[in-house]
């Protein structure tokens, strides 16, 4: 199977609308296609990968080694690749969607955890892992959304690993967690551009606050991510209504 086969049948899949379960039962079957023959793929990187489009089609991303292979004109779903220096492994990290991922050439690490507080004390989370698991080439694994889907992916002993994940809808917009399972600490992630903002809004809405304003013009937050605004203004609109 090529790309342009798996993402017509996988939106197909998706436009039946199917139960959650079913929905990933058929779509891990449709990735162990795609990921049986990695021809498809050389030939998306000798087509892309070399020419100017490349950067400037890639979107701001969490994680450095992610390429985004396409995305649904309705936004349903998305394929990403991610690119594996040997040994290296990603953030243990939540996610905002659905997922099925697996790798394409040399194995792929997955280790998964389950989250035992409330995720009502803020920056601490405590995990406990539940597996190791070493996915070969053509296996799938399921990732499920929010504090049932944390994880940490990465590449084994090879000089370079390739993994795929399809990804559904987001449920949580602008933002993932990495996890710091030892410390027992959790903090939010963003793209590296759209970190730069919100730290920046962070440091005018402290200044501001010396300089005895109470709270930003909602103008200021309207290119953010509705679930990031919502956090962001709670303690300035807080403040303003005492
Ligand atoms: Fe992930």
């Amino acid at each position: 199977m090529n790309l342009e086969e798996f993402c017509e049948r996988f939106q197909t899949l998706q436009e039946q609308r199917p139960k959650t379960p079913i929905l990933l039962d058929a779509g891990k079957q449709l990735m162990q296609e795609l990921l049986r023959d990695p021809a498809w793929f050389v030939e998306f990187l000798r087509n892309y990968v070399a020419g100017p489009a490349f950067l400037a089609d890639q979107p701001a991303s969490v994680f450095d080694n992610e390429i985004r292979l396409y995305r649904s004109s309705d936004k349903s779903f998305i394929l990403l690749a991610y690119l594996w220096d040997g040994g290296d492994l990603c953030a243990v990290h939540d996610h905002s969607a659905w997922g099925l991922i697996g790798p394409l050439l040399h194995p792929l690490r997955e280790v998964k955890y389950r989250r035992l507080d409330d995720g009502q004390v803020d920056g601490y989370a405590r995990l406990e892992q539940t597996s190791d698991l070493i996915l070969q080439p053509g296996e799938v694994g399921i990732i499920l959304p929010l504090d049932k889907g944390i994880y940490q992916t990465g590449a084994v002993d090879e000089p370079l690993t390739i993994s795929l994940g399809v990804y559904g809808r987001s449920i949580r917009q602008g933002y993932i967690h990495f996890f710091d399972p030892p410390g027992k600490k959790v903090r939010r992630a963003t793209t590296r551009l759209l970190f730069k903002k919100v730290l920046a809004l962070r440091a005018l809405a402290s200044l501001e606050e010396v300089l005895g304003k109470r709270f930003l013009p909602s103008s200021l937050l309207e290119s953010l991510p509705g679930d990031l605004v919502r956090d962001f203004r709670l303690p300035s609109t807080e403040t303003s209504s005492t």
